[in-house]
């Protein structure tokens, strides 16, 4: 099957979807994008789209930070993103990733509001990303996090995402399934790409958005299913490394991490404790698959034509 693209506003063949080898974002990082999972329901034979305006509410904010202008309105882009998935139906779980980059010869000019902006869409069929039964080995990064006056972590921006190359092949390359990072103060921020939380004496406890973590979709939605649904406190403040060695419980949340238990961190493991995370884990996996009636505004229903 020809998969659909979306490119500035038209849906093409993926053989149509090419940029110029001179694109000023392939040499710099100058884009902004998103990952957005839609899952597929078994039980519906549907998409559910998860968080789809908060997704592009965020792309808008990331665009903003470094000068892309991005054409369309929200409801417009989550339209778009409806009909990609109706065009490239496929019944399995999927990830779609919005970008919106510098499309300008590169050489010479690093005026960003003066280069010329394109948007791109597509799906790839996404599974798991990391083992959310057996949990995750951390090792802490040798890298630092990138900070809020350097390549701002709140947004999206493809460049910064060196970072996480760098720390998730060290982490890998030394053994370890995925890295915890910290920040110039030694604060822990978060894994390579998902956010982290611990629970200590019955708290969830996760970095504030100001220790340069990104402002996770999932870490919001596991904090409101925490205190809406669970009863529990949750306090956004910041950890130090040695504080989360003797969590009773941690885990990671992200669009591709899902909510994946951490089961050491540094050969240091963690709490028997998994109570909270597979709460967590069940309520999200329902609620992403358009079963709890609550939380409805928060997925998009996407029907095959
Ligand atoms: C660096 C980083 N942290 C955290 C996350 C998790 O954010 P979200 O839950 O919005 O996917 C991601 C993924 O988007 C990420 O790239």
């Amino acid at each position: 099957m020809t998969r659909t693209f979306f490119v500035n506003g038209k849906f093409v063949p993926e053989a149509k979807a090419v940029i110029p080898v001179t694109a000023h974002a392939l040499h710099y990082g100058t884009g902004v994008f998103e990952g957005i999972r839609a899952y597929y329901s078994e039980k519906d034979k549907c998409f559910f789209a998860f968080r789809l305006e908060d997704h592009f509410k965020r792309m808008k904010q990331s665009a903003k930070i470094v000068f892309i202008d991005i054409p369309y309105t929200v409801d417009e882009m989550c339209g778009f993103v409806v009909e990609l998935l109706q065009r490239n139906f496929t019944e399995t779980d999927m990830y779609v990733r919005p970008l919106a980059f510098k499309s300008d010869p590169a050489v010479g000019n690093f005026k960003l509001p003066t280069l010329q902006d394109s948007i791109i869409m597509y799906n790839v069929p996404m599974g798991k990303y990391l083992d959310s039964e057996k949990g995750v080995r951390l090792g802490i990064s040798s890298w630092r996090r990138v900070s809020d006056n350097a390549i701002p972590p709140r947004g999206k921006i493809t460049g910064a995402y060196i970072n996480t190359c760098l720390t998730k092949t060290e982490a890998q390359l030394n053994g370890y399934d995925d890295a915890l990072v910290l920040d110039d103060r030694g604060h822990v921020v978060e894994s390579s790409s998902s956010n982290i939380f611990m629970i200590k004496d019955g708290v969830v406890i996760t970095p504030p958005v100001s220790d340069d973590t990104l402002v996770g979709i999932t870490r919001d939605t596991v904090i409101k299913l925490c205190t809406k649904e669970l009863g529990l406190q949750a306090i956004e403040r910041s950890i130090d490394r040695s504080e989360i060695y003797s969590a009773d419980e941690a885990f990671l949340t992200g669009t591709a991490a899902e909510v994946t238990p951490i089961a050491e961190i540094d050969h240091r493991p963690l709490g028997e404790s998994r109570e909270v995370g597979t709460k967590l884990k069940d309520l999200f996996y329902k609620l992403v698959h358009g079963e709890l009636e609550k939380y409805s505004d928060w997925v998009t229903k996407v029907n095959p034509k």
